[in-house]
């Protein structure tokens, strides 16, 4: 067995944010989290840092180390999603505040800092929210940009359009300015557009072998599910919740589940009616250079097989 790939989650819990970190806790033998960075965006920093270390007291891994980064984005004022996540960021199940420690230091120069510590092409990035921190981690020190070993992030649409602008994802409208540094950074990016989480939904068998695990953490993922679907039933019709962010880490963990096309991806920052929309060249008709492996779907039973037989282990 080769050595865990090591990762930092930089994240926005978040219901299916907590499902992602939880997935990635679950699987020790094969992903080293150096450490979780909270910014602002489902919900408020202060929400946002509590709820990771809910979710990693949740999965018994107290020891885990959590930072918070950035509280508002780069230009913008903060935009929020209480009207899918809850107030709480974390509504569905009721769990414990908690005990473990956030740790002090800011997570922009924990990214820094680690990367710049880690062999060089050792560390993966996990953007899971607006990508605030991460454009902050490369302005404030570029040297380390060509130190990343890949970006695997949630965020952006082409085929599905927006989701809290007709034309933008919400993770890029957040921070489209941040995004947009992050993208044209030029370090190794697989983006995980609405266009295949969308896929990766929640139907009630599958929520149903959740709850059957009958653990903490499975009743618990349960719970989360069953509240933020209202959302998307209500808008799109889903079948269920889709599960975003735990995209990410199922790619990660099983790359092969997933297929996209690596293709050139823009993101807008001019227009304030398409603001933070990514202008993905899916069909390749402009020069531009190709920057991203753009996921357009998945095999579905196969993610959830992969998520329900990993979080049984917690
Ligand atoms: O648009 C979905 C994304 O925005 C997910 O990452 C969700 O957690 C929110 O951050
Ligand atoms: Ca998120």
């Amino acid at each position: 067995m080769s050595a865990p790939r090591k990762i930092i989650i930089d994240t926005d819990p978040g219901q299916d944010d907590a499902v992602a970190i939880l997935l990635a806790l679950a699987c020790p033998d094969e992903l080293e989290i150096l450490g979780i960075t909270c910014v602002a965006g489902n919900v408020p920093l202060p929400l946002t840092q509590k709820n990771a270390r809910i979710v990693c007291e949740l999965a018994g891994k107290p020891e885990t180390r959590v930072f918070a980064g950035c509280e508002a984005p780069l230009m913008h004022s903060l935009v929020t999603a209480e009207h899918v996540h809850g107030k709480t960021g974390l509504d569905g199940p009721s769990l414990p505040a908690p005990v473990m420690p956030l740790e002090s230091q800011h997570a922009v120069d924990f990214i820094i800092d680690t990367l710049r510590a880690e062999p060089p092409a050792s560390v993966t990035l996990c953007p899971l929210g607006p990508l605030t921190n991460i454009a902050m981690a490369f302005e404030k020190a570029p040297d380390i940009v060509g130190r990343v070993q890949e970006i695997v992030l949630m965020g952006g649409a082409y085929f599905e359009v927006g989701n809290i602008t007709p034309a933008a994802e919400f993770n890029i409208y957040v921070d489209p300015e941040a995004a947009k540094i992050v993208f044209d950074a030029g370090a190794p990016l697989v983006v995980m557009p609405l266009d295949v989480t969308h896929k990766a939904l929640v139907t009630k068998p599958r929520n149903d072998a959740f709850r059957a695990l009958k653990t903490p953490v499975g009743v618990a993922v349960a719970q989360m599910t069953d509240f933020f679907e209202r959302f998307d039933r209500e808008k799109y019709g889903s079948e269920g919740a889709p599960l975003h962010d735990p995209c990410v880490t199922a790619y990660l963990l099983r790359p092969e589940l997933f297929t996209g096309r690596h293709i050139n991806v823009e993101i807008e920052t001019a227009s304030e009616l398409t603001r933070g929309m990514t202008v993905a060249d899916w069909w390749r008709v402009t020069t531009r250079k190709p920057n991203a492996l753009f996921i357009g779907s998945l095999d579905a039973d196969g993610f959830f097989a992969l998520l329900t037989e990993r979080l049984a282990r917690l």
